[in-house]
């Protein structure tokens, strides 16, 4: 017999940055953060995972191609999983599996990424997440969401924020074994249906420093990091209030993202962006690296995407990758946006338009 299950989980994008880890092994971040899960129609993993007793060994392909289990953080996830298993029955098919059976059982895992892996579309965090909600679905896990972000965390750290839609928030928490350093929802993906995220796909290319190594390197290296870390208590706690306040009030502002990415940026917080694309790390990360746009055209991002932050309709941020994100309050703003964007940066006359520009329905 073969038991399957599929699930489908959509990358998010940080509105306040997680950047440092204070343990590398548990992956417990030195700040909170928080991000807006995207729609999964446009960047999403789809993953399939089977167990059969003819499997002789944990095997997993990813994006058509067989790829190694072995990493610790693969290896952490599937433990905590199978050590929450449950016993499973399907009558029908005949096949009844114990607690004790599932230590001894192995699995096949399928990963598919509708978008570019590992090019600073946070790959990593619809992966995991997808890697760890379908094994505890095959596997009958009953622990909640909660419970589970804190499994994917130890995959990749944003990914726990992946198990949610809308606005979410990943507390850094406070103790050693990371129990606190979860996820939690602070409005679903129905609260601001209208906000559209638009993701300007400037490169597809791998990354070739990951967030990972950035982050150690700016950790050990950055003496602005501890500024940003107690900034950002301060930040988070401020917005995760006037989070709170806009869903009991169901007021629907935009000025508040507008306000975080003022933050990240140059002109808001010179140290935050600093360390975001690796000035003061060393060695020096270099910035075309991380972002294959050049900081001038980023600059002209910026002046572009401030004209819209300006009137409060829109904002935009990057992460640590070259591709630029851009948020609009509605459809209608979107609209425009893209128009402009499409005007202002025109794409090579051989790129594929779709490919170019992802307008991706968001919460
Ligand atoms: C800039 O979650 O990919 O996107 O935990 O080492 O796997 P690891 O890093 P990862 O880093 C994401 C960094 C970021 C900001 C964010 O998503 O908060």
């Amino acid at each position: 017999w073969i038991l399957m299950t599929t699930a489908q989980t959509p990358t998010n994008i940080a509105v306040i940055k997680y950047w440092g880890k204070r343990d590398e092994n548990l992956i417990l971040p030195i700040n909170d953060s928080i991000s807006v899960t995207l729609d999964p129609e446009h960047l999403c993993t789809t993953t399939t995972v089977a167990v059969s007793p003819s499997f002789d060994r944990d095997r997993m392909w990813l994006n058509k191609k067989e790829i190694s289990l072995s990493s610790d953080r693969y290896q952490r996830c599937l433990r905590e999983i199978r050590s929450r298993a449950n016993d499973f029955e399907d009558e029908k098919k005949g096949i009844k599996i114990t607690k004790k059976d599932w230590e001894n059982l192995h699995v096949h895992i399928d990963s598919y990424n509708n978008f570019p892996t590992a090019a600073g579309l946070a790959s990593s965090a619809a992966g995991f997440a997808c890697f760890v909600f379908s094994l505890a679905r095959l596997m009958n896990v009953k622990e909640d969401l909660g419970k589970l972000s804190a499994i994917a965390r130890q995959g990749s750290g944003s990914a726990c924020r992946s198990l949610y839609g809308g606005f979410v928030k990943w507390n850094m928490g406070k103790n050693d074994d990371g129990s606190d350093s979860v996820a939690v929802q602070l409005a679903d993906e129905k609260h601001w249906d209208d906000l559209v995220i638009i993701i300007a796909v400037v490169s597809s290319r791998q990354k070739e420093t990951s967030s990972t190594t950035g982050m150690r390197e700016t950790v050990e290296t950055s003496k602005l990091i501890q500024h940003r870390a107690k900034d950002n208590r301060r930040l988070v706690s401020e917005l995760h209030l006037i989070f709170l306040i806009l869903i009991l009030a169901r007021v629907q502002s935009f000025r508040i993202i507008g306000c975080v990415e003022k933050w990240n940026s140059a002109e808001g917080s010179p140290q935050v962006c600093a360390i975001l694309f690796s000035f003061d790390t060393s060695p020096q990360i270099d910035a075309g690296e991380l972002t294959s746009i050049n900081l001038s055209t980023k600059n002209g991002w910026r002046v572009f995407a401030n004209a819209f932050v300006k009137t409060s309709a829109a904002a935009y941020t990057f992460d640590a990758g070259p591709n630029a994100v851009l948020i609009a309050r509605n459809r209608k703003v979107a609209a425009l946006l893209l128009q402009r964007l499409l005007f202002h940066f025109p794409p090579h006359p051989d790129t594929d338009l779709d490919s170019y520009v992802i307008g991706d329905k968001s919460i």
